[in-house]
């Protein structure tokens, strides 16, 4: 850095005094446009019943979107990216409700976009994970997650989502070349403006934990997701796997988790002109939100994380924080 001059006649307090000067400088900002809010869907009626190890996020009844969907338009919150819990008796080896077009996500993407002719996207989840009975994100050969299998039944997955009006298709399962696969199968059904987000880099992390009891996968799983997800070790790799995603067709890229892994967004964003995505993942979720519980931290905490991942690159955010922070900027 050239030219930045020296104390005294430098003084970067001066900037800092007031109030309206902190806002006149500041170089990052965030709007309800840059949330991402995702929604937990359960079987029954009436139904909105807090997550134990997640305070403050729900799991919904599709009867009951309608308060989520008007919520998320009112606060202006651009896209819903929808989890479903299966009932573990609908789950098994192959994950087969997958591709059952009355399962919870197709309902609820039918119910929403029948009920709800507003200028919100929603997102779903492309992988096994909610429907097999041993909790990984595809097939199952002895411990070993078989690729190519796998992706067959994804494209699958993905039809099926685009056919009930899934606006993002978002591949979180790490298999190799599915975004190209899915891409192609779209584009010969006619869904050629369905948009892919791709968690291109998704590390084998620990911080899922609350997920996966969300979704009730948490029981299920059977040893670690390491052969398919990234060791958080590679920055190296996550470039090459952005790479072949954009030259698959992927529209957007996730980085995920979020904040232990800011570095990599910001390698990502230096390198690549693609929008790319952070997900504040459940465990970072439940940490902040225990902390400000247990009155350790302030709900300031909350929109100092938010601004790190814009700090970063990101252009977007998946948080379960959403509805509570666009509202507070409302
Ligand atoms: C499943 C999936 C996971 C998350 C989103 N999609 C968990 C996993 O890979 O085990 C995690 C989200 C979170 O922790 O908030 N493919």
């Amino acid at each position: 850095m050239k030219n930045i001059g020296s104390y005294p006649n430098v003084r970067l307090r001066r900037n800092r005094k007031t109030e309206w000067s902190r806002r006149l400088v500041s170089e990052n900002n965030i709007s309800s446009d840059d949330l991402i809010w995702p929604i937990f869907i359960t079987e029954g009626k009436k139904q909105k019943k807090e997550i134990n190890s997640m305070p403050g996020v729900y799991r919904y009844s599709i009867d009951n979107l309608g308060q989520v969907v008007e919520k998320a338009v009112k606060f202006k919150i651009p896209l819903l990216a929808l989890f479903p819990h299966t009932p573990s008796k609908l789950k098994n080896n192959n994950g087969s409700e997958s591709l059952n077009e009355n399962n919870l996500v197709c309902k609820a993407l039918r119910f929403i976009k029948k009920n709800f002719k507003k200028d919100i996207g929603l997102m779903c989840d492309v992988a096994l994970d909610p429907y097999t009975s041993h909790g990984h994100d595809g097939l199952l050969n002895k411990k070993y997650v078989n690729n190519d299998k796998t992706v067959e039944i994804l494209v699958k997955q993905s039809l099926l989502l685009a056919q009930m009006g899934c606006d993002v298709i978002a591949p979180s399962d790490m298999m190799d070349g599915r975004i190209g696969k899915i891409r192609k199968a779209l584009d010969k059904q006619n869904y050629e403006l369905t948009q892919i987000l791709s968690y291109a880099v998704k590390y084998a992390s620990n911080f899922y934990g609350p997920f996966r009891d969300a979704i009730g996968s948490k029981k299920n799983l059977i040893g670690d997701k390491k052969n398919y997800q990234m060791s958080f070790l590679n920055p190296n790799e996550a470039l090459r796997e952005v790479a072949l995603d954009i030259k698959e067709g992927a529209d957007f890229v996730m980085v995920k988790p979020g904040m232990p892994y800011l570095d990599i967004i910001k390698l990502i964003n230096d390198n690549f002109k693609i929008p790319v995505f952070g997900y504040q993942v459940s465990g970072e979720y439940s940490l902040i939100m225990n902390g400000i519980n247990k009155k350790l931290i302030s709900k300031n905490a909350i929109e100092e994380s938010l601004l790190s991942f814009k700090r970063a690159g990101a252009s977007a955010i998946v948080t379960y924080f959403a509805p509570y922070f666009a509202s507070k900027l409302k």
